[in-house]
């Protein structure tokens, strides 16, 4: 399988607290990864870092074959706009448009604005009957879908999923499941951090980060 991420010696500091200490992972194209961790490990530092929200302090960062310490900013934004979709704890849903306006203000921050593409993908989610909808007339696990919808306008070959269901009860934790495993049988590759043991059965793989150190 090929590869698609490899980091290695990667450490990430903020002043004295070293959150990331000396990580090395290799991620394949099409794996679920679950990454697993107490509060404070290093877990979305991780996130941030693997979806180029933020800069390692040392180590390296290769991508698909391309070292990205050794691109510019602008080269980076390029690969995170084209390639990686995220989806947080927090919906970050604009209250007064509805769903499919939320996935179409998306869209504009991709220059590629499509009104049958938004609801394609909403659709894709099982959210087709819920369009018009504003966040607030949906319940906690149809946000958390208009947000993965969000997430999939770039139709993007990596997810990154920072606690998708630290706000959700059971039975939506569930719908959110089927949702990524769907996306994972289109040869998507899919990094899910997770508190919960019960959420590390659906990888292929799951790693633990113990204060900045990956067992
Ligand atoms: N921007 C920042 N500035 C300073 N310290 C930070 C910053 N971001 C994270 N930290 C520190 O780095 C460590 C790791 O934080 P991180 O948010 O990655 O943990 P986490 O595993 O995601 O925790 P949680 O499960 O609570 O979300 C913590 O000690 C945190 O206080
Ligand atoms: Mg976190």
């Amino acid at each position: 399988m090929k590869e698609l991420i490899l980091i290695k010696h990667l450490c990430k500091e903020f002043g004295k607290v070293k959150a990331l200490n000396d990580i090395n992972l290799s991620i394949h194209q099409g794996e679920w990864l679950t990454i697993m961790g107490p509060s404070g490990s290093g877990k979305s530092t991780l996130v941030n870092i693997l979806s180029l929200m933020d800069n390692p302090s040392s180590g390296e960062y290769i991508l698909n074959g391309t070292n990205l310490e050794q691109l510019s900013e602008e080269a980076k934004r390029k690969i995170r706009r084209e390639k990686i979709g995220l989806i947080f704890q927090q919906f970050h849903l604009i209250p007064y448009l509805n769903a499919l306006e939320n996935v179409m203000l998306s869209q504009y921050y991709h220059s590629s604005i499509d009104e049958e593409d938004a609801r394609n993908v909403l659709e894709k989610v099982g959210l087709g009957h819920r369009l018009n909808h504003l966040p607030n007339e949906l319940s906690g696990g149809e946000q958390q879908r208009v947000c993965i919808a969000r997430a999939l306008i770039n139709n993007p070959e990596l997810l990154l999923a920072d606690e998708p269901t630290g706000n959700l009860d059971e039975a939506n934790e569930q719908i959110v499941l089927e949702v990524l495993q769907k996306l994972k049988k289109e040869g998507r590759t899919i990094i899910l951090i997770t508190h919960n043991p019960k959420l590390a059965e659906f990888a292929d793989r799951c790693v633990h980060l113990h204060y900045g150190v990956l067992r």
